[in-house]
């Protein structure tokens, strides 16, 4: 798939339950976007407590971002507030498309989701951020990687975990 024209919006979604631009969501048939169709359907079902990005082009939607508060592990502590991301995949109809500035959309969808949490933090502080990846999964561990995300020390059995310090700006 191409470039594509024309601009990126974003809608901050708090109450996703039932939302209609998460309805039906599909981030195609691979191992991993698989898994991101299903978390989507969590989400719409209402069986995540998470804040929202999707990312829409010409009216559709062309990615899916969410998080929520949840300490870096080990610590299980709310002590730091680190923000988990619980979500990211594009659409199926937008997997290898790009920007006319050869911005990948990824990327776009990513910035945007650290600029909301950025935005949201009552504390005015960048909040650190973390995600969990799929050893195997070369796109996801990439676009973590390209965002100031850093691979921990692995846990035996378990995700990588990629964590984004505190104070690092979007
Ligand atoms: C993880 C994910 C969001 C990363 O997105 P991404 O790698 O930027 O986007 P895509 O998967 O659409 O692949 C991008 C492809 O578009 C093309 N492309 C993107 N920007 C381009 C540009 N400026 N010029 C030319 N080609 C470009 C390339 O073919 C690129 O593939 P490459 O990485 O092999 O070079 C996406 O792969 C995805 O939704 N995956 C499924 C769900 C998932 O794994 N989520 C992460 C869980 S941790």
């Amino acid at each position: 798939m191409p470039e594509i024209k024309g601009t990126l919006t974003y809608e901050k979604i708090t109450a996703p339950r039932g939302h209609q631009l998460l309805r039906g969501f599909s981030c195609g048939n691979d191992k991993f976007g698989k898994g991101i169709t299903g978390n989507v359907a969590n989400i719409y079902r209402g069986q995540a407590v998470v804040t929202v990005a999707a990312m829409t082009h010409e009216g559709k939607v062309a990615g899916v971002c969410a998080w929520q508060p949840r300490p870096l592990p080990p610590s299980t502590t709310a002590l730091y507030r680190d923000t988990y991301i619980h979500t990211v995949g594009l659409s199926k109809e937008y997997r290898s498309c790009w920007l006319e500035d050869g911005t990948r959309i990824s990327t776009a969808l990513l910035t945007e989701t650290l600029r909301q949490i950025r935005a949201d933090e009552s504390t005015n502080t960048m909040p650190g951020v973390w995600a969990l990846v799929h050893p195997f999964n070369k796109k996801g561990k990439a676009l973590f990687a390209s965002h100031g995300f850093a691979l921990r020390a692995p846990i035996p059995n378990h995700d990588l975990i990629f964590f984004r310090p505190p104070g690092l700006e979007p």
